[in-house]
Formats: C-alpha cells, sequence, structure tokens
C-alpha cells in the first residue's frame, strides 16, 4: 500500500477520533513559501507593466498566458485543471468519501488595467500550493477539493456569477475592459457562452467556500495583525449612466442657450459624492468612467457616458441611495435641458460570510500562533457570490499601506505564507467537521 493508499484507509475509515488529531493546525503540512512566492513572481511577468505591477484584465492576451502558466502549476502540483463552460479553470482533488460535495476553494488571477501583483494571484497560488502540498504529503480529505480560478472577477465577478446563477444573459454582452464582449472573451479563454447554463450550481452542491485574498485596506496592518476573518462583503452594483444633451458649435452657442450634457456629468459627479456622504455609514460611491462625445474642442458635448458604482454591506440601502441619485438626476436635467438615462451593468449581492465558517479559521490562526480579527470587505470578491449556494468563509492578510488595484500593491511574503497556511488548516478543519 502505498503513502496515499495508506492516508486514504487512516481517514477514511479509521473512526474520526484519529483523523483529526492527525490533522489539527499545529500538525497539519504547511506549505512551501519560497514555492508559493516563486510562483507569485512569475505569475506577475504575465501582463508586466513599467510601474512594476500587471496590466492583465481579462480576455486580453496576458490573461490567457497567465492562465496557461498557472493550469501548468497545477499540473506540476498532480491536479488535472480543466476550463468550465464559463471560462473558469477547475481542477479536482478527490477525496475518500465520495458522496460529499466539494470544497471549493481558490480566487482570481485577472487585474485591473495598471493592477498590482497581489489581489487573486495570492489566493489562487495559494490553493494550487495547498493541493501541492497535499499531494506531497500524500493527504487525503474526506471531501473532494475543488480548486477554483475565476474568470474576470475584476469586471464583476461574471465567472463565478455563473456558477451561482446570478449572471444574466444579456451581461453576455456587456463590453469588458479587453474590449472583447463578455461572450467573445468567454470563448477567448476556452468556454462556450451558448452553453453558460450548464456551469450553474445551486444551494447545497458545495460543502463550503473558502478564499485567502490581501485586505487591500490598510486595518490589520495599523493593528499589527497576521490575519483577518472576513465577516461580510459589500454588496455592489454598477449602472451606466447616458446624459443627452445637443451638440452644437462652442463659438456660436450663446451660454443660456446650450444643452451641455458634460455639464451636467460634472453636476451629476458632484452630487453622487454628496448624497452618499449625506448618510451615516460606511456606504461609498464612485464615478470611475467618463466619456464626452462628439469629444471636440470646439463642440458642446451632445452627449457622455459615465459609470456610477454604489457599495455598502445592506443592498437596501444601495437601493434608497440609487433611488435619490435618480431623483437629483432628474433635477440637473431640468435645470440644464439634458435627460439622463440609466442601465444597469451589473449586481453583486452583499454577503455574510458563515459564522461556523469564521470560526473554522479563527481556530486555525490561533493554533498556528497568528494573531486575529473579524472584519468586513469593502472590496468585492468571487467568494460573494459562492455565499449563495453554500458556506463561505475568507481569509485577509495585511497590504502594505492599505494600497490595492495600484501596482504599489505589496503583501510580505511571510504574511502570504501565514496566509495559506490558514487556508491549509481551514480546509482540513472544515473537511473534518462539515458532513
Ligand atoms: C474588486 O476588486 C472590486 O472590489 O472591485
Ligand atoms: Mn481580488
Ligand atoms: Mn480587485
Amino acid at each position: 500500500m502505498n503513502r496515499r493508499e495508506f492516508n486514504s484507509v487512516l481517514i477514511g475509515s479509521v473512526a474520526a477520533s484519529l483523523a483529526p488529531l492527525r490533522l489539527e493546525a499545529q500538525t497539519a503540512p504547511r506549505v512551501n513559501s519560497t514555492r508559493l512566492n516563486g510562483h507569485l513572481t512569475a505569475l506577475s511577468e504575465f501582463g508586466k507593466n513599467p510601474q512594476g505591477g500587471v496590466s492583465r484584465v481579462a480576455y486580453s492576451d496576458a490573461d490567457r498566458a497567465g492562465r496557461a502558466a498557472v493550469m501548468d502549476w497545477m499540473r506540476a502540483a498532480r491536479l488535472d485543471p480543466k476550463v468550465d463552460v464559463a471560462g473558469n479553470i477547475m481542477a479536482t482533488r478527490a477525496g475518500s468519501t465520495p458522496a460529499l460535495k466539494p470544497i471549493l476553494f481558490g480566487s482570481h488571477i485577472d487585474s485591473v488595467p495598471e493592477g498590482g501583483n497581489f489581489d487573486g494571484d495570492v489566493g489562487s497560488l495559494a490553493a494550487i500550493e495547498i493541493a501541492q502540498t497535499f499531494a506531497e504529503h500524500g493527504v487525503v480529505t474526506r471531501h473532494p477539493l475543488q480548486i477554483v480560478i475565476w474568470q474576470n472577477e475584476e469586471g464583476g465577478l461574471y465567472g463565478s456569477r455563473a456558477v451561482s446563477g446570478q449572471l444574466t444573459a444579456d451581461e453576455l454582452k456587456n463590453v469588458s475592459t479587453s474590449g472583447k464582449t463578455i461572450a467573445d472573451g468567454i470563448r477567448f479563454i476556452g468556454g462556450d457562452p451558448s452553453r453558460i447554463g450548464e456551469a450553474r450550481r445551486t444551494k447545497g452542491d458545495i460543502a463550503a467556500y473558502f478564499e485567502l485574498h490581501i485586505e487591500q485596506g490598510g486595518l490589520l496592518e495599523a493593528a499589527k495583525l497576521n490575519i483577518g476573518i472576513v465577516e461580510g462583503i459589500v454588496g455592489i452594483q454598477q449602472w451606466e449612466a447616458t446624459v443627452s444633451g445637443f451638440a452644437n458649435h462652442a463659438g456660436t452657442t450663446p451660454m443660456d442657450q446650450r444643452h451641455d450634457a458634460l455639464l451636467s456629468a460634472a453636476r451629476f459627479v458632484d452630487m453622487v459624492n454628496r448624497v452618499v456622504r449625506s448618510v451615516p455609514g460606511r456606504q461609498v460611491g464612485t464615478v470611475g468612467r467618463i466619456q464626452a462625445f462628439p469629444g471636440a474642442p470646439n463642440v458642446i458635448p451632445g452627449q457622455v457616458t459615465c459609470t456610477l458604482e454604489l457599495r455598502d454591506l445592506d443592498d437596501a440601502k444601495i437601493a434608497r441611495l440609487y433611488a435619490q441619485i435618480r431623483d437629483e438626476a432628474t433635477k440637473i436635467s431640468a435645470q440644464n435641458q439634458t435627460t439622463f438615462a440609466f442601465r444597469s451593468l451589473h449586481v453583486n449581492t452583499a454577503a455574510p460570510s458563515d459564522p461556523a465558517m469564521r470560526a473554522i479559521i479563527g481556530d486555525g490562526a490561533k493554533a498556528l500562533g497568528l494573531t486575529s480579527q473579524v472584519m468586513p470587505s469593502g472590496a468585492g470578491h468571487d467568494a460573494q457570490a459562492m455565499a449563495q449556494i453554500g458556506p463561505m468563509g475568507m481569509i485577509f492578510i495585511p497590504s502594505i499601506g492599505g494600497i490595492s488595484h495600484s501596482p504599489k500593491e505589496f503583501s510580505r511574503p511571510d504574511d502570504i505564507a501565514n496566509g495559506a497556511n490558514v487556508l491549509l488548516a481551514t480546509v482540513l478543519a472544515a473537511d473534518q467537521k462539515l458532513s
């Protein structure tokens, strides 16, 4: 009997009284920090930008090449990666009790334009590193394990929302940052948008989902803590607003006879900031992209498109703020003889993490001698889509200076290894506790 088979017998058929002892966080195998951090450095070559980060937006050539490298590292970890119809990379590691639903863990490797080397990459490569560590130590879990690299997280959780059933057919027509539509992008990375419904899973199809991620804020570093245990992830809603006026000659049209769409948009930007700040709480609102047409110095802009994004842990609060913004936009239109039309781009539902998964993460951190605190996530994550179909837990590690979505994003190699070891301990503890 080889070591793998021996462990399978040990964990699969010898009573649970023996197995948990072997798998306590203190005695569990540890990840290879040098290999994990080496993979992070290697991945940062794909889409490398002159500022020291990456521009690896979903469906770009760099994204596709980075995904190929990640699949090679999966194979080295004795996994057999497959691309699902939604374009997600998935690899299953068999468990000793096939009837059990899989425990999923992973993250994403696409970036924002001019992004950093840690957002998504840490959780993705840590998941692969854990599979490799398990392979090297002959660990066989009861549950099947599924290592997942979600596609197009930054554009709006497209891969994970296809799996949670929240992606609408209409959204496949959205144009991604790469310039390709979502449907074309999915085809470009090996998926099949015409069969996207087949990616869908429903409640009870997964035993649990875990994700390791950089904090992307400065709380952990300021408090000198090793680990954040995410209590919940903000809901995010994005819209495209189209402001219509009338394009006319910038020299001959008097100031009181203009239907200037950009002037309305400027007032809109200011108003969004005012409305979002007018109520207490941690809600945020952003106009992040704006384009004026026809876009010439000597033409009054006849049309403007801009985005609106609102985030909060309470989806109802987002809805209230949006209603108020729509009312205020109508007033701006009236003053300025323009019109506003809004189109929903996508919705990420706010998601609390599962209290039992939080406890497992906290116990794992403690057993490894690491300090931790429970905290919210102001950034969106694929974990919030997975929370729709199973218990979800998320682990944060410090981001130096609280900087993210920037080439200056940085997390220390030791913190990355700590986070990966907490995730490893969490997966093993969940494997024992869940049935
Ligand atoms: C994803 O990183 C987001 O929060 O937008
Ligand atoms: Mn991310
Ligand atoms: Mn991000």
